[in-house]
């Protein structure tokens, strides 16, 4: 593998939201740098916007804003939805900045010198979706089959990038690069479409018609028609012409895009490269499409939509992450929804990943004093081991064919096979016999480090969860490089006593996730009394804020009355069904004590004694004891009561410790 790596993502439009595809593309970008960085790679994320076209225009006008003062604002939005999905790009283009305005001008400067673009009368049909002129063929009964709309007859004066003449050339480009467009169906689709006449390619759109644009630089009553413009960010952003990060990383490059801008990046972008005398890029990575969870196209009036920040919000970004990685096949299309996302969280996640890992620090700090021991290997430790050291030569040629989904699998069949160790070992039984203790260190250890090795290698997919989970280990973070040698976990590594559960249980909402986007979302959703961060815009589903409803007079307590209601952090350390009572739990509580405290409470219907283990939740601490069916009861725990009469636990943020005071 090259050392040096730069992914880029399409720049999105500005017209609407971030979105299910977005985020995926998005997502996709963000796992394979981080797994390239994690290899040893120098590498390079770039993501943007695309802020200038007809399109764009027109939605500023129906926003009733100024173009630059909407496009400011729908691009922050972006930003926003990256950061709250943990993407780590190392720069974010936008088209309207002066660094890429420069480059876009000179460029076109460059091509019209070297005679490459004419002047001509243009007749055509025009899909303002697509922002382009589709040729007779491309419509479906008279319809760009994309934006379902009969597209408008356009008669205009455009410059005309002599493309067709670049036609043989980019043939015989790609016959001789089979990696050039990948997976291999995206290729053998562009090749069919050379091998007839691709025409000449409209450069431009006169002032007047779209005033939202960089003007020509020999013509300034024409603006650069938008795709020209957007697909010159990829060297833009890298300082083009310029040495630095040109000369380092466009050698390198891999874009990124969806099947629906296949021939802007597969024809336009290498044959107007071609044209300026700039090599062109290294790899076309096209993904498929996402569907809604009916294997329908998502759209609004079906109601397929699948809200990413809504279910980011709900399970987790990095669940979000996985899911999106390992449920789809990339370059095909897929259908996603949160049924889907639930149980893979649920078996992958909370099941394999997170179970093995609360069951191994148990047992640590139970009976190892919290302190990982020096292993002392024996022959039944070998397949763990053995495979573990296997297991990133198998991943890496994984991922480096876009197959994601069976990289993630490669990790979670590892991850399968220490539950089946930790099981055939039975560590809980090693523990009872003190003559065994040598043995039991072995085994938990093995399962660390194998826990170590698995974190590293999903790292790339979930990166937040993956450093909690070491930190719940006590170790530190690791490159892929440390993880190939078994034992790189040190012994005598202290386990943390306290460590939040990783993957709690999810359950499916009872309600849709309903629309949302991410400065629509709790974590921007103006408050009552606080000033949003940036106003919403006319476009975004913005849930309402509800009033607080106002208690009656009588029943309103004092803050002094309140303040004598002691609340406090409880983490429940063990659960068990109170017999012959259907609705009674017991559970051992720490509340940060000293000692444990005993509570009864009645939602046996509605969780089951393991799913409690683990979770913090907030006890009424000052609630004088009462016995329940013969058990003392020394507090309270909360929990909200849904519209259906079900019980849902008031929980807390894990990180607080117990005995945590909540007022
Ligand atoms: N601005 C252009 C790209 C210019 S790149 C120089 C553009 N923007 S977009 O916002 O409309 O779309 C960006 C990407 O999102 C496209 O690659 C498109 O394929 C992808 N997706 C939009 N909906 C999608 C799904 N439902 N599923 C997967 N990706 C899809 O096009």
């Amino acid at each position: 593998m090259s050392a040096i790596s730069y992914v880029t993502t399409p720049i999105y439009y500005v017209n609407g939201e971030p979105h299910i595809g977005h985020t995926y593309t998005t997502v996709v970008g963000d796992f394979l740098t981080r797994f390239r960085r994690l290899d040893g790679a120098e590498a390079y994320y770039l993501t943007g916007t695309d802020e200038h076209g007809e399109k764009i225009f027109q939605a500023a006008r129906a926003a009733g804003l100024e173009p630059q003062a909407f496009v400011d604002r729908i691009s922050e939005r972006f930003r926003v939805a990256w950061r709250l999905l943990g993407i780590g790009h190392d720069d974010f283009i936008r088209t309207t900045e002066e660094r890429h305005r420069a480059v876009v001008r000179q460029i076109l400067q460059t091509v019209y010198d070297r005679g490459e673009i004419y002047y001509d009368e243009y007749e055509g049909l025009y899909c303002v979706g697509c922002e382009r002129f589709m040729t007779e063929k491309e419509l479906v009964d008279g319809q760009c089959s994309d934006h379902q709309r009969v597209p408008e007859k356009r008669r205009e004066g455009n410059y005309f990038f002599r493309m067709e003449n670049h036609r043989d050339w980019l043939r015989g480009h790609i016959q001789s690069h089979p990696g050039f467009i990948r997976p291999e169906g995206y290729r053998n689709e562009v090749l069919s479409l050379l091998s007839e006449p691709i025409g000449d390619l409209s450069i431009s759109r006169p002032r007047e018609r779209v005033p939202w644009g960089i003007g020509l630089p020999w013509d300034d009553a024409h603006v650069t028609y938008v795709w020209f413009d957007a697909l010159i960010n990829y060297v833009s952003a890298l300082g083009f012409p310029q040495g630095g990060l040109f000369d380092r990383y466009w050698p390198a490059a891999e874009h990124l895009i969806g099947k629906d801008i296949l021939k802007a990046h597969a024809v336009f972008w290498p044959t107007m490269l071609h044209a300026a005398g700039v090599p062109v890029y290294q790899h076309l990575n096209v993904g498929g499409y996402l569907m809604g969870p009916d294997g329908r196209k998502m759209s609004k009036s079906l109601g397929n939509q699948v809200e990413p920040f809504a279910l980011a919000e709900r399970y987790g970004a990095d669940a979000l992450r996985y899911y999106l990685l390992k449920d789809t096949v990339y370059g095909q299309d897929s259908s996603v929804g949160e049924k889907f996302l639930v149980d893979r969280y649920n078996a992958d996640l909370a099941n394999d990943l997170g179970n093995l890992l609360a069951r191994a620090r148990a047992l640590i700090n139970r009976h190892l004093d919290g302190t990982l021991p020096a292993p002392v290997q024996e022959t039944a430790d070998q397949p763990v081991i053995a495979a573990g050291e296997a297991l990133a030569a198998r991943v890496r040629p994984l991922v480096h064919d876009l197959r994601f989904s069976a990289a993630l699998e490669e990790v979670m069949q590892y991850v399968r096979s220490l539950n089946r160790y930790f099981s055939d070992q039975e560590p809980w039984q090693l523990a009872r016999d003190p003559a065994r203790r040598e043995r039991l260190g072995t085994v938990l250890y093995n399962v660390v480090e194998g826990l170590r090795v698995a974190s590293v290698l999903l790292e790339p997919a979930m990166p937040e969860k993956c450093r909690q989970l070491r930190a719940g280990l006590g170790l530190p973070d690791a490159t892929m490089a440390q993880i190939t040698q078994w034992g790189g976990a040190p012994a005598g590594t202290r386990i943390p006593a306290e460590a939040p559960l990783l993957f709690p249980k999810a359950e499916m909402a009872a309600e849709a996730v309903p629309a949302s986007s991410p400065a629509g979302s709790a974590a921007a959703a103006p408050r009552p009394g606080a000033e949003p961060a940036s106003a919403p815009v006319p476009t975004a589903t913005v849930p309402p804020v509800a009033e607080p409803a106002s208690a009656p007079a009588g029943d309103e307590i004092s803050i002094e009355e309140f303040g004598r209601v002691q609340l406090r952090v409880a983490l429940v350390l063990a659960a068990t069904r109170v017999p012959k009572a259907d609705k009674l739990l017991q559970l051992t509580v720490d509340v940060g004590e000293g000692a444990q405290r005993t509570v009864v409470s009645g939602i046996a219907a509605h969780y089951a004694p393991e799913e409690l283990v683990g979770r913090k939740v907030v006890l009424v601490a000052n609630l004088k004891p009462a016995r329940l069916r013969g058990i003392l009861s020394a507090g309270m725990v909360l929990a909200a009561i849904g519209p259906d009469g079900t019980l849902k636990l008031v929980e807390i943020d894990p990180q607080l410790p117990p005995g945590s005071v909540v007022r």
